[in-house]
């Protein structure tokens, strides 16, 4: 055993006790391994950490270990004794004698909890609120790591589905580059599918030249709903819309043009072609004021059509390879485990969503050599992603260059769905879409904060705009990105908006009065600073309800952890939610202003940094917390 690994090092998280207790059990499962006392091998050591979790009752330690059960089981050794021998050498570890109190005893089979000295807390309070990542230290190993999300297919009016890949995207990506990651968002737009062949037929047949003059989305996207009614012909649709029907009556064989529209386009027809470069920025200018909306930014957005010149190659490069091969005109690759091969090119010629995938692979392998590549796209999606990763890994293995070491991952998530149980849909038909939605929201929002606080008095209207759009848009986030994003969930305005409960406005609210403390006692925050830098004595918990809040806002660091482990924003949410519920119950039972000496420096500490974690939490998650509300 070196001596290093006892002593602590300056890298050390000196404020994420999960992390230090990991190290500590790391270092003497290594011990015990060197001294014959453990039979295994050292790379299990970092699946045992991750056996070390928060305790569910603070009566029990902040900290169990429930390693030594499954151990002891495969070892055959008595559990109770296998977590004595542990606790022997955790307490003689010089890191562990730091940051914790001795340890009795295992407790129950053979639990081993531990607690944090107070002082440990205190001196992580202390390195929190004098740091600008509030003590979280950029991870050692840093990733490029490429995000693909958001990708709707333009030219089709967005929705309220494609709110999951944008928000949880964005979310994913702000966390990784808050942990030091290297991140690279790229925007994958649908700008070169069959929805271009429908406005292409609805423009030479039924455009409305005056009306594209005045607001050319507005007109595209009436063009995309007409023609796809025509399209489809359903009987009940086509009743409700004489238009629609009257079309469908004259063009019998709409279908067939609308891909011969689209077919025109892939091959380079020079009038398709001029049509489609003069719509794109008319669809690209509608997604940005979106954007702008949702404070969502990308490194690139490099859409399908992007990738269109390489195709042909991607196709060869498989077949000659022997991945892919040609089945009754077309080419596909044929995996075990698949029902049906993965198709690259149809019989007609025609190129498919998975071959532009897997160039679009290969060129960001190319020119970004990303460590991971994460596609942040609806669960339905499964199967066709499975299916490109394990081309993409066989195409790898035979190629040179970094294909086959890069992880590829495909974040999914579940549909949004109305309050009648059914996938949500914004006024069927109607022009309604995810602009009108989040309108809707800001309106809502505008009337539920519009009344009543003190605070309102001093807003004039554009800051009262301002604040309603923070919340109106933040509810619609906060709301997805707080569920679990593997399961479906309801939409509802009134849930989301509600001020008390795990929603944004509750979170807004709380920043709001947290920093309204340190604002009304004239605090002045850079001499509070000064105070603790220079000498840490002047903190002091004398309470356990301070004690709790310190913790949990110390928990930043783990938390940003977990949530890069399965890309799960909502890990963050609770925990945002538990700690301004922990600011609550602090701030109703002590006072901070009224306080005097190192309680109240400690209690000011602890508001501040609350303050700041809850809005840098907030920041992370994409959402704008407003100075007042
Ligand atoms: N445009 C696709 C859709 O709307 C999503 C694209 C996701 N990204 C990708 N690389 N396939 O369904």
């Amino acid at each position: 055993m070196s001596e290093s690994t006892n002593s602590p090092s300056k890298e050390l998280p000196a404020t994420n006790f999960r992390q230090i207790f990991r190290d500590v059990l790391a270092g003497v499962l290594e011990q015990s391994i060197a001294a014959d006392e453990l039979n295994i091998s050292l790379d299990e050591i970092p699946l045992l950490l991750e056996q070390v979790r928060e305790t569910a009752d603070s009566k029990f330690g902040d900290f169990t270990a429930t390693l030594a059960m499954p151990l002891a089981k495969r070892l055959g050794l008595k559990p109770r004794e296998l977590a004595s021998g542990l606790i022997l050498r955790i307490n003689q570890y010089q890191l562990f004698e730091e940051k914790f109190e001795p340890i009795d005893a295992p407790i129950g089979p053979g639990f081993i909890n531990v607690r944090v000295r107070d002082q440990a807390i205190v001196e992580g309070l202390r390195m929190a609120c004098l740091d600008s990542q509030l003590g979280v230290p950029k991870v050692s190993q840093p990733h490029t790591i490429v995000l693909d999300y958001s990708s709707p297919n333009v030219a089709k009016p967005m929705h309220v589905g494609h709110i999951r890949s944008t928000v949880i995207g964005d979310a994913i990506s702000r966390v990784l580059r808050f942990r030091g990651h290297q991140v690279i968002t790229d925007n994958h737009l649908g700008d070169w599918g069959t929805q271009f062949g429908m406005i292409l037929w609805g423009w030479k047949r039924c455009r409305d030249e005056s009306a594209y003059q005045e607001d050319p989305t507005q007109e595209l996207g009436r063009l995309y709903r007409l023609v796809r009614k025509v399209v489809d012909a359903d009987p009940q649709e086509l009743a409700q819309d004489s238009i629609a029907a009257a079309l469908a009556e004259k063009y019998p064989e709409a279908r067939r043009e609308v891909l011969a529209e689209t077919a025109g386009l892939h091959e380079g027809d020079s009038e398709n072609r001029r049509l489609w470069e003069q719509f794109m920025p008319v669809c690209r200018e509608e997604i940005e004021r979106i954007y702008g909306r949702l404070d969502i930014t990308f490194d690139h957005t490099m859409g399908e059509s992007f990738y269109q010149p390489l195709l042909a190659g991607v196709v060869k490069d498989l077949t000659s390879s022997g991945i892919a091969r040609e089945s009754r005109g077309a080419v596909g690759v044929f995996l075990d485990g698949y029902e049906s091969p993965l198709l690259v090119q149809k019989a007609d010629g025609a190129f498919l969503y998975a071959t532009t995938d897997l160039a679009t692979l290969a060129w960001r392998v190319e020119h970004w050599k990303p460590d991971r590549i994460l596609y942040i796209v609806d669960h339905r999606q499964s199967q066709h992603f499975q299916q490109v990763f394990a081309t993409a890994r066989a195409w790898g293995c035979r190629s040179e260059g970094q294909l086959s070491e890069t992880d590829l991952v495909h974040v999914a998530f579940g549909t949004v769905l109305g309050e009648d149980g059914k996938p949500f849909k914004t006024r069927v038909g109607d022009a309604v879409g995810l602009e009108a939605l989040l309108d809707e929201g800001v309106e809502r929002a505008g009337r539920v904060v519009g009344e009543g606080e003190q605070a309102r008095q001093g807003m004039n209207d554009a800051k009262r705009q301002e604040v309603a759009e923070a919340v109106g848009i933040g509810a619609i986030k906060y709301a997805d990105l707080s569920q679990n994003r593997t399961t479906d969930y309801v939409f509802s305005f009134d849930k989301m908006l509600e001020l008390k409960g795990n929603t944004a406005a509750y979170m807004q609210y709380a920043v709001a009065r947290v920093e309204g403390i340190v604002n009304r006692g004239g605090v002045d925050r850079e001499l509070l600073r000064r105070e603790i830098s220079n000498d840490s004595s002047v903190l002091k918990l004398s309470d356990p309800l301070e004690r709790r809040l310190a913790l949990t806002a110390l928990k930043l660091g783990a938390v940003l952890e977990d949530v890069e482990i399965d890309y799960r924003p909502n890990v963050m949410t609770s925990w945002l939610y538990e700690l301004a519920s922990c600011y609550s119950s602090f701030y109703d039972a002590l006072s901070v202003l009224k306080a005097e000496g190192s309680q109240r420096t400690t209690r000011l500490v602890l508001c501040d940094l609350t303050g700041r974690t809850l809005r840098q939490g907030m920041e992370l998650l994409g959402i704008r917390v407003p100075d007042q509300m």
